[in-house]
Parts: structure tokens; sequence; C-alpha cells
């Protein structure tokens, strides 16, 4: 499969049968991811701010109207910077921020790659090319393991770098500076039987977490993360994955990274004023609006919208025994 930065979905849907379809599922709603924004209302009804995002919308000749922010006109681009906040950081400030995690879980400096200062006080990196040497109390498999998450991820360049999402400059595979660039750099030289990296890729893919409010970004975002695997894999096997795997990374990322409104913790905009009826002595009946109170007070844990479920992985669930637990988001800030 040809890859660029612009992922076609018109090939993915060719290459990967059901894959796209995974990529667009909400796994708390049991519906597809919605579009969340009003930037495609143009187009007609199903692609209103509140419609699922469908493959048909965004397949055949509809294959290129889902793009990276850096292709998207001026004007779009400054309206969802207005509106949403939208503005995406530079791959050389994403990486000065991961290398300052990976300084304090390694406990020492530079060491996937060395900052360079440019002109104009922006930087760039060298990469370190030599095998990363873990401290004495840590493996290569708790790194792959630590778990990371990216608020608000947009088309989530802390995460994946496969291009820099305010240039449109596509990165090689050994420059990549994100967190499962990382990780997955940390596999490619430690593992090289396919069966191990593969077991291995899907914990470095189950311990990296994000999520995003619009449906857009959100397809991105997941997008990248699934080309990133594909990419991995045939740069250290020299043949593509078999479609078992890559649905099965594709499964993993539909839960991992998700729809919601980070304020709330709930499905966007899914908090609404309720109407009850009530009737009284003589058959008189008023209706009484009840709004939201999360929504009110500003409360995250007393909203009415649809609470955001996420994957725990790690834990069994109590009803099948099998691994991978799911829990509502909020309900991990109380821990
Ligand atoms: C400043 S961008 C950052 C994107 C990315 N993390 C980066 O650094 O390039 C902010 C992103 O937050 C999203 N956003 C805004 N409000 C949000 C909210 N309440 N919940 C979740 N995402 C939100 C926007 O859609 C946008 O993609």
């Amino acid at each position: 499969m040809p890859i660029g930065v612009d992922i076609l979905e018109n090939e993915i849907i060719e290459a990967y049968p059901d894959v796209l379809g995974i990529l667009l599922r909400d796994n708390t709603t049991q519906e597809n991811i919605l579009w969340a924004t009003g930037n495609y209302e143009y187009l007609g009804e199903l692609y209103n701010y509140s419609s699922n995002i469908l493959p048909a919308l965004i397949t055949g000749n509809n294959g290129n109207i889902i793009m990276p922010r850096v292709n998207k006109d001026k004007i779009q681009q400054q309206a969802r910077s207005k509106e949403m906040a939208e503005v995406f950081t530079p791959s050389w400030i994403c990486n000065a921020q991961n290398n300052l995690s990976d300084n304090a879980w390694f406990g020492k400096e530079n060491v996937f790659n060395k900052e360079v200062f440019l002109e104009y006080g922006s930087k760039t990196w060298e990469t370190n090319n030599e095998k990363i040497i873990f401290p004495n109390n840590k493996t290569w498999v708790d790194y792959i393991r630590d778990t990371r998450l990216e608020i608000s991820c947009g088309e989530a360049p802390y995460i994946v770098s496969r291009y820099d999402t305010t240039t449109g400059e596509f990165i090689s595979i050994e420059n990549r500076i994100g967190v499962l660039d990382r990780k997955l750099r940390v596999i490619h030289e430690n593992v090289n039987s396919t069966e191990k990296w593969l077991e291995a890729a899907q914990t470095a893919y189950k311990n990296t977490y994000a999520f995003e409010w619009q449906g857009d970004s959100l397809l991105l975002a997941r997008e990248a993360m699934f080309l990133t695997f594909i990419e991995n894999y045939t740069h250290k096997f020299r043949e593509e994955p078999l479609l078992e795997s890559v649905q099965n990374i594709a499964y993993i990322i539909s839960w991992n990274v998700w729809q919601m409104d980070g304020l709330k913790g709930v499905v966007p905009n899914s908090c609404a004023d309720l109407i009850k009826q009530n009737n009284d002595l003589f058959g008189n009946s008023k209706n009484e609006i009840i709004k939201c109170k999360g929504c009110e007070c500003q409360s995250i844990m007393l909203h009415n919208g649809t609470y955001c479920n996420i994957m725990d992985w790690e834990e069994k669930d109590k009803n099948t025994g099998k691994m991978g637990r799911t829990t509502r988001f909020v309900d991990l800030l109380k821990k």
C-alpha cells in the first residue's frame, strides 16, 4: 500500500477489509464516531455536526474529504483555531517535551536524540542511532508498558510523527519522535521474531492513549497510529503484516484513541436539557425543564451526557474472566 502524509481512506478500505469500519468505531456508544465539527455540513445532512462518520461518506468519490490540518485551506484552519483552539504543535516541540518525559524515566538526557538549535529560536534533533541502553532497574519491556496519554490530541503529534503536523514534512521511521514511535524503536532493537514483535507491539499500543473532540482529527490520529504499525512491521520484516494482525491493532486503537469532551468526560455535546411532565391533582400537566447539573455547576461527575468508557487491558473482566476491563474515564480521576 503506498503511504503518504494524507492517508487516503479509499486505500485503507481496499488494502485492509474491515479496518476503516473498526477505526470509525466508538466503543462507548457502539456507533461510529461523530463528526463533532460543522466544517462538513455544506455536504449535506449526513455530514451534520451530530451525525456519525460512515465509511461511505469518506470513500469512493468522497475519498479526499478528510485531510490533515496542514492541507486544509487557511480560512478553515483559522475557523478551527477560533472555534476549537486547534493549533498543532511542531514536531521539534513534541520532541522536546517527549524528551523531558524520557529524561525523567531514564534518569539521563539525550537517550533517543539530541536537540539542536536552529535560527529564530526553533530546534531540530539528531537521532541517536546506537541501541538504547536501559537503567539498571528497568528493562525495555518496562518502557513499552509505561502508560502515556495525549490529551486533546488533534492528529496526535506527540504519539506518532509520520509527518510534522505544522509543515506536512514526512519523517522517516528512524527519525521519528512520538511516544509510540519510541516504543516501536525499542521493540525493533530487542525482538527479532514476528510473533514476539507483534506481541510487544500490541503491548505498546495498549499502553498509549489519547482523546479528541473533533471526529475528523480523531480519525486522522487513529489512521496515523494504524499506518505507523504497518510501516514499522514492513521496515523490520520486509513484508506486510497479516490482515488479522492489522485488524487487532486497529481494534486496540479504536479503544485507546477515543472521542470525548475532555472537560466533561462525556461524548461531545451529549449533555441535554431533560423535559419532565408533571401532572397536578386536577389533571393539568406542566413541563419542567431539568438542566444538566454537571454543566450548570461545572462538575465533571454530575453530567447527564454519555460518559466515555475506556479499556484497561491489564485487568480481567469480571464476567468473562478475559483480560480487558472497561471503565469510565471519569472514574479514573477519583483514583
Ligand atoms: C491546541 S490543539 C492541540 C492538538 C495536539 N495535541 C497538538 O499539540 O498538536 C487542541 C485540540 O483540542 C481539541 N479540543 C478542544 N476542546 C476540547 C475538549 N473540550 N475536549 C477534547 N478535545 C478538545 C481541539 O479539537 C484540538 O484538536
